[in-house]
């Protein structure tokens, strides 16, 4: 019998996804090379870190024998969005567990309309719920009750061990490319399996873009899990959070506005923007010796 093709073949997958230096006074004035790692390219529908994540969990599915697979995410997850397109991709039936059951019954916004034209099928739970899915028993009965028993749980975010080493191939495309790899931080996934994957004379530089400082201690645990214990080099600057999640002033929007004509980026707004305008302050305050090349890792698209 022919073996049908594996998630890899599905979703044709492209990296290493191109790495384009970009030319900015704000940065040349200082003696800094300012390269942007264009992961947004790596897939059309699984964008950046969505493939890095997925993929490996993709493959984890298939080979433990799901047909399924289950997920969380708040009403505007790029992550649910993710999942059901790699659902459809592959054939594979999609739940979304989604934060907030005043929204059952309601049109669904544009991102969860999406999701179900991808054939998710969405299971609306109160905050309360689904903050519980921390604890194994609870996560189970969620899981149960929302019809997805007997699929593979990707966890919010799509931040677990398969994840962090699809993202360590990341940070292993840039070896010997840049000093500091920089990247914007939800869930600390991404920049933690980057780390692992860079060269030891490098060091990943993350900007989370949430407020509340409780990242790092999340990040040696989700390398404590996937690695054994902590991997690569890599330190926060914990400033350029702009008030919280998804908050974008008015400054920060004319910023991205102005860099994505600049350079002809589209520049995905809730964690790319945050990422740009670190950068570009840092290096103003001369955060960055002269003759530093930086990457920013180009995690999305708007
Ligand atoms: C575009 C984009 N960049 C960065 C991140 C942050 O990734 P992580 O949660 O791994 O820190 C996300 C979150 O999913 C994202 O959608």
């Amino acid at each position: 019998m022919e073996r049908s093709p594996g998630p890899d073949a599905l979703l044709q997958p492209r990296p290493p996804s191109p790495l384009q230096e970009v030319r900015d006074d704000r940065f040349e004035r200082h003696g800094v090379r300012l390269l942007l790692k264009r992961d947004d390219l790596v897939h059309p529908e699984l964008p950046g870190n969505k493939w890095r994540k997925l993929a490996p969990n993709l493959r984890a599915a298939r080979d433990a024998g799901h047909d399924g697979l289950v997920t969380f995410g708040g009403a505007y997850s790029n992550h649910l969005r993710a999942t059901a397109a790699a659902g459809r991709l592959l054939g594979m039936r999609t739940v979304g567990i989604v934060r907030g059951d005043e929204l059952a019954g309601r049109p669904l916004n544009d991102s969860l309309a999406r999701c179900a034209a991808d054939g998710m099928r969405l299971h609306f739970v109160s905050r309360s719920e689904y903050r519980r899915k921390a604890e194994p028993q609870e996560l189970a009965r969620l899981v149960d009750a929302a019809g997805a028993g007997g699929a593979y749980v990707v966890p919010e975010g799509g931040s677990n061990a398969p994840a962090l080493h699809g993202c360590a191939e990341l940070g292993r495309e840039l070896r010997g490319a840049a000093d500091v790899v920089a990247v914007a931080c939800g869930t600390g996934g991404t920049l933690a399996g980057l780390a692992a994957g860079l060269d030891p004379g490098q060091r990943a530089l993350g900007v989370p873009v949430l407020a509340g400082g409780f990242l790092a201690a999340e990040i040696r645990s989700l390398q404590a899990a996937a690695f054994g214990g902590p991997a690569g080099s890599w330190t926060l600057a914990e400033d350029f959070h702009h008030g919280g999640y998804a908050r974008v002033p008015d400054a920060l929007e004319a910023f991205a506005a102005e860099f994505g004509s600049r350079h002809g980026l589209p520049v995905e707004r809730i964690y790319v923007a945050k990422l740009l305008w670190a950068l570009t302050e840092l290096t103003a305050a001369g955060a960055f010796p002269r003759g530093t090349t930086l990457a920013a890792v180009v995690t999305g698209r708007p």
